[in-house]
């Protein structure tokens, strides 16, 4: 094994170990699948990975083997390994192994639960291994509290010797503050020695740790550089410190939009997932969530209390306080919320003004049209410039089925109106308020179908007079029962 060396040229393959059950977390859920603003930690790593753009990726899963396959973004350089039993990490890599078969070159392992490192240190300590000529690098830092990590031990020149678990440490040991990230460099002709590693009785596992005093013994070039900080490198093992790492995470994300001109009332209840853009000078208020693919434009206003997932905004657009966008397009210079609804499917059209209590499904809404006040607006297709007037709703559920409608350009419907879909209004035309509409409406025409108003005279004038005179009788009949009763 001595003659094992590290080439000059960086073949690449990545390794995450995602296999482990996750106790800490006490969650059904498998840990590497919890999720930082709406990103899966295991796909964290993944990215950061692409970045290196290896050869190969294995993910290493075990009990939850098709949940996290399935949750896993599909890309063509990963494959998956099983590892039916958590048996340790060292067990883990072993089963990496044949996935990797052919390959020649440097894998980069890492602990599926390490969502925060980036690529910059992941580049850094691939060169440290590189030009040291290492054939097994470790990704150490120093931590505040060292707590439940891998101690790193140096021997007297100042060379890793080996890492002990923090069970197995000695008092002593215990007090060293370099740590072992989880993160590791391995030319792949030292794979052989991942089958020497023996099983350690106090937690019935096989460390993944143990290599590398193994790899010492044989004389074998192991190094380990502290390259990275606490913040980037932590583990998470329980619900408080993904806690912390969302913290971590949002903090990184928020700083790089403010870097890029986006500015924040108050942060401290904000979130944007990794994958959303937004554009300078776009002002950000408090409680407000932004998911998924979301990209929002330049010049936009977001008040508090907005959720938007996977949403294209565009350039200038106002969302106003309690507004849901999802799957939807918000065109440029249109005005949303406060308390709206826009629903999967949807498209508000360039300066719409789509507000108050309303709802939109998967409906277009062409630009300048407006829907000011408790509306829905389901399975419709409107033009330019139509008025929506308050209370109008398209019917478009029979029970059985959903229909269209069509509303055309310049069209005014009179609040209160209920248009029964299927039902097209010809361009131009006005609905007088509180119409039924069930018929296809001409262009240009007035539909109007309420009952005709007609007027009673003087009404409410008999009635007061007819009102007046029961309380009047009432009161004589009482005067005569009192004085019968007092004889
Ligand atoms: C591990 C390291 C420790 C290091 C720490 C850094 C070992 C023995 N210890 O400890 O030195 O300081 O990470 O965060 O490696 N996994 C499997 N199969 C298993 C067990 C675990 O795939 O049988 C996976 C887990 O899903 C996880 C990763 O390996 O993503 C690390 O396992 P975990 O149990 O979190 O190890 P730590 O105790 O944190
Ligand atoms: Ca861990």
């Amino acid at each position: 094994m001595k003659n094992v060396t590290n080439s000059n040229v960086l073949n690449l393959a990545g390794v995450v170990l995602a296999a482990g059950l996750g106790k800490r977390m006490g969650s059904s859920l498998p840990k590497v699948l919890h999720k930082i603003h709406g990103t899966p930690m295991l796909q964290y790593i993944l990215n950061t990975l692409y970045g290196l753009k290896p050869q190969k990726i294995v993910v290493v899963a075990g009990k939850h083997f098709k949940e996290i396959r399935e949750s896993i973004k599909d890309d063509s350089s990963i494959s998956f390994a099983q590892q039916k039993e958590a048996k340790g990490t060292g067990d883990a890599l072993l089963k990496a192994w044949p996935a990797l078969k052919g390959f020649k070159g440097t894998v980069i392992v890492i602990n599926g639960d390490i969502p925060l490192i980036t690529r910059e240190t992941l580049k850094k300590f691939l060169t440290l291994h590189k030009k040291k000529g290492n054939v097994i690098s470790i990704l150490s830092f120093m931590a505040k509290e060292p707590g439940s990590y891998g101690r790193i031990i140096r021997g007297e020149a100042g060379n890793i010797t080996s890492i002990v678990e923090d069970r197995d440490a000695t008092d002593l040991q215990k007090n060293i503050k370099e740590v072992n990230s989880g993160i590791y460099a391995i030319e792949s002709e030292a794979f052989p020695i991942l089958k020497e590693i023996k099983l350690n009785e106090s937690k019935g596992e096989y460390y993944l740790t143990d290599m590398i005093s193994i790899a010492r013994n044989k004389g074998i070039k192991v190094n380990a550089y502290c390259t990275g900080s606490e913040d980037e490198l932590m583990g998470v093992n329980t619900q408080e410190e993904l806690e912390r790492a969302r913290q971590l995470m949002k903090d990184r994300i928020i700083k790089r939009w403010m870097d890029r001109g986006v500015s924040f009332v108050d942060t401290v209840s904000v979130s944007i997932s990794s994958d959303v853009e937004i554009g300078k000078d776009t002002l950000i208020y408090p409680n407000v969530h932004l998911e998924g693919n979301t990209r929002v434009g330049r010049g936009c206003t977001i008040y508090p209390n907005v959720r938007i997932h996977n949403s294209i905004i565009g350039d200038g657009v106002v969302i106003k306080d309690l507004t849901l966008i999802e799957g939807s397009v918000v065109k440029n210079r249109a005005s949303v919320g406060p308390f709206t609804h826009i629903r999967p499917g949807s498209e508000i059209g360039k300066g719409a003004k789509i507000g108050n209590f309303v709802e939109v499904k998967k409906s277009v809404v062409g630009s300048g049209t407006k829907a000011g006040h408790l509306t829905y607006i389901g399975d419709s297709k409107i033009g330019n410039n139509v008025n929506i007037g308050a209370g109008t709703i398209t019917c478009n559920y029979d029970g059985y089925k959903k229909h269209i409608t069509v509303i055309e350009d310049n069209v005014f419907v009179g609040s209160d109106s209920q248009l029964v879909a299927p039902v097209k209004i010809g361009e131009g035309a006005y609905i007088g308020a509180g119409s039924t509409i069930t018929k296809n409406v001409p262009s240009m025409a007035l539909a109007l179908s309420r009952v005709q108003q007609r007027h009673i005279e003087d009404w409410a004038l008999k009635r007061k007079l007819k009102v007046r005179s029961q309380k009047s009788r009432a009161k004589n009949r009482d005067k005569r029962k009192k004085v019968v009763s007092s004889k």
